[in-house]
């Protein structure tokens, strides 16, 4: 048996290849196109274990995904390839459409093909498992019920405009061609080898290096983190023992608002790295302008994958994100590597 998984070099696609490599012998092929945000060191791990193969190329080239399923024959194609980051859709969203909704398209439309000329056991066991986030369903306010499966679609930036749209296609292809999918929609995530655009990396980085650590608005918008391997093992569940045409919550039931989140980090720094000075991390703090469209608050209502799947977080925020802070403290080579290309024009478009 075979695995294809798109999106493999990102942050959280890298965390399933390591972790199923890690723990089986079945062949894993990923793909990735290598966009900014994608970078081989993630895969650095398993790049010379014989059960896994990269292929460097995108999920919406429809000749290299056919060629690849004919010659790899797999029992699941699982899609993490996306452009991922709300502020860069803001600034420029045609990547997202392009990759988010046509690429998973394509992928669909392959994947279609493919299981369409399988028979009998390989056909019934195939899965296209779709990646997706809590950012389809909107905002909540502060007392509103945590997201559930079936919560409304009212997605507000374009990122999460371009998820909704191909969790939609998704649906469909199921509902019409019979496709046998399943769709996982997650929360934050955090961890090692996550790209620092985003707010957790962004701010261990910056505070390392003597940089503002921007806060945008007042800082009170909440989001529900989760340990990226608590995700992937999650995926795995879904993966194996999932409804077919099913969607997925996942979440840490860990609301936490992103000054707390902020002020924790520099505590920890503080702890294990203390400023020649003897000031705090936290003094670094600067509220910047808030971001266009900003969702106030997500939640994730997580009971029905641990009701049906057996799954549940096994990182509480406060042994992850320590984790996390002492991987960016012995990886900050891999962080500064990562952030050469093009990243300085990024931050100079992004915060002034
Ligand atoms: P990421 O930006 O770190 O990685 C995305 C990867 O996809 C990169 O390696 C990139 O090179 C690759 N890629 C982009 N366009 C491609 C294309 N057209 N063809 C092939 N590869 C392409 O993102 P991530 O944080 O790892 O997110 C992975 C998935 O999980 C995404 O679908 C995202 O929407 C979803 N998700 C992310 C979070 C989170 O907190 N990061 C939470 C819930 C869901
Ligand atoms: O909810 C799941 C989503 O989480 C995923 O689908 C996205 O791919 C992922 O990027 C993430 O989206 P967010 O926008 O929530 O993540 P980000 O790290 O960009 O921001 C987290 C919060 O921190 C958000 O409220 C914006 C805020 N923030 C972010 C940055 C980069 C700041 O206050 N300052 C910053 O500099």
């Amino acid at each position: 048996m075979t695995i294809i998984v798109t999106g493999s070099a990102g942050f959280i696609g890298s965390c399933y290849v390591r972790q199923h490599v890690g723990s089986s012998d079945e062949p894993v092929i990923s793909l990735d196109a290598l966009t900014y945000a994608g970078h081989l060191s993630t895969l650095l791990p398993v790049m010379d274990k014989p059960s896994h193969t990269f292929v460097h190329g995108n999920i919406g080239d429809k000749g290299l995904v056919s060629k690849l399923l004919a010659e790899h024959k797999p029992r699941a194609i699982l899609n993490f390839a996306a452009e991922s980051h709300v502020d860069r859709s803001i600034l420029g969203p045609e990547e997202f459409i392009q990759t988010n909704v046509l690429g998973t398209f394509r992928l669909l439309e392959c994947a279609r093909e493919y299981w369409q000329g399988l028979e009998g056991e390989a056909k019934a066991n195939f899965r296209f498992l779709h990646v997706s986030t809590d950012e389809v369903y909107g905002t909540l306010g502060k007392d509103d019920a945590p997201f559930a499966e079936d919560n409304k679609y009212e997605p507000n930036s374009p990122y999460s405009a371009s998820k909704a749209a191909s969790d939609h296609l998704v649906r469909a292809w199921h509902h019409t061609y019979g496709l046998p999918v399943l769709t996982t929609n997650c929360s934050n995530n955090y961890g090692p080898y996550h790209f620092p655009e985003k707010l957790i990396p962004l701010v261990i980085m910056n505070a390392l290096n003597g940089k503002p650590l921007p806060i945008y608005g007042d800082g009170q918008q909440i989001r529900d983190w989760l340990y990226v391997e608590d995700h992937t093992r999650a995926i795995r569940r879904v993966l194996e023992g999932g409804r077919l045409g099913e969607t997925y919550n996942i979440g840490g039931w860990n609301e936490k608002a992103n000054l707390d989140i902020v002020n924790t980090i520099c505590s920890i720094l503080d702890d294990l790295q203390p400023k020649a000075d003897g000031s705090s991390y936290a003094s670094q703090i600067t509220f910047v302008k808030d971001r266009p469209g900003h969702d106030r608050r997500y939640a994730i209502d997580a009971r029905k994958i641990e009701r049906e799947l057996g799954w549940k977080p096994e990182e509480t925020f406060e042994t992850g994100i320590r984790k996390t802070v002492e991987w960016y403290l012995t990886n900050q080579q891999w962080a500064t590597q990562v952030t050469e290309k093009g990243y300085r024009e990024w931050l100079e478009k992004q915060y002034g």
